[in-house]
């Protein structure tokens, strides 16, 4: 850890935490934040969110970066969402679900997406069965480096002062095609939380897109921040207790060839209880 206050304040939260019934169900100590991780920490704690440049990205993701051809790839070969309440068939999905605690990533038994109508007014209040995201794809070690990395990122930002043993993670993956219709909502529900404690979204490519402007909007409904993601590998990191976002509409460049924006979405919530959440959401 490259600045040592900083890394006895991590040890300090850490140990006071400790003191929850939760902590001792913990499997083994998260790993020590790398510099870039730690930057990262401290913008979540500033602002409630943070942008990784691709740079940053990489260097996070260490050797596991040799993965991503594969990776990226597989955003070919997603299944319409058919469950868009508003009609629209623009959109195409994968899904799965992990637990991740220290040196543990597994993955849950195929499972319904489910968000309340209060977060997803849209699409919410039922159980949208998504095709699961391909057993390579979930095995890959670029995302199990990811799981991990974040796994041990939101352990130093514990809220409600525990410690988490374990995080339940969702993983979305989501396409946004601008063939299907001129104008395509990558964010059909409007400026929403996700219904968790932490959401990562990663760029994984942007081809013959105009628009896609990430919106940063605290529970005021103030506008913190607007940006929009163009290179595979930015990352913005979202508190989402603290932060609600958007992403505005995109439409191609070039209408007579396709579009689409594709990104990962996982979203992070602390394991209801660390001995069963493996099984349980
Ligand atoms: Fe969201």
């Amino acid at each position: 850890m490259a600045d040592p206050a900083l890394a006895r304040r991590v040890l300090v939260e850490r140990r006071a935490a400790s003191r929850s019934p939760l902590a001792t169900a913990r499997l083994a100590p998260w790993s020590p934040l790398s510099m870039e991780m730690m930057a990262v920490r401290e913008r979540l704690i500033a602002s409630g969110f943070a942008r990784g440049d691709r740079r940053q990205v990489r260097t996070m993701l260490g050797s596991s970066i040799q993965y991503w051809p594969s990776f990226a790839a597989s955003w070919n070969d997603l299944p319409v969402d058919i469950y868009m309440a508003d009609g629209g068939r623009y959109r195409r999905r994968r899904f799965a679900a992990f637990f991740v605690a220290p040196a543990v990533i597994a993955r849950k038994p195929h499972r319904p997406h489910f968000q309340s109508r209060t977060h997803n007014p849209l699409n919410g209040g039922i159980e949208r069965w998504f095709d699961p995201v391909k057993a390579d794809i979930g095995d890959n070690p670029l995302i199990q480096a990811m799981l991990q990395m974040r796994g041990n990122l939101f352990s130093t930002l514990s809220q409600d002062g525990v410690e988490p043993g374990g995080w339940h993670v969702e993983m979305h993956q989501f396409r946004i095609c601008t063939m299907v219709q001129p104008r395509a909502e990558p964010t059909p529900e409007g400026t929403h939380r996700d219904g968790v404690d932490w959401v990562l979204v990663l760029l994984t490519n942007r081809r013959n897109v105009q628009g896609g402007k990430t919106r940063i909007v605290n529970t005021d409904g103030e506008l913190l921040d607007e940006f929009t993601l163009t290179s595979a590998q930015e990352t913005v990191f979202l508190n989402d207790r603290r932060i609600r976002h958007a992403v505005t509409p995109i439409w191609a460049k070039d209408a007579t060839a396709p579009g689409f924006r594709d990104v990962l979405v996982l979203t992070v919530r602390l394991a209801r209880a660390a001995g069963a959440a493996v099984t349980e959401g």
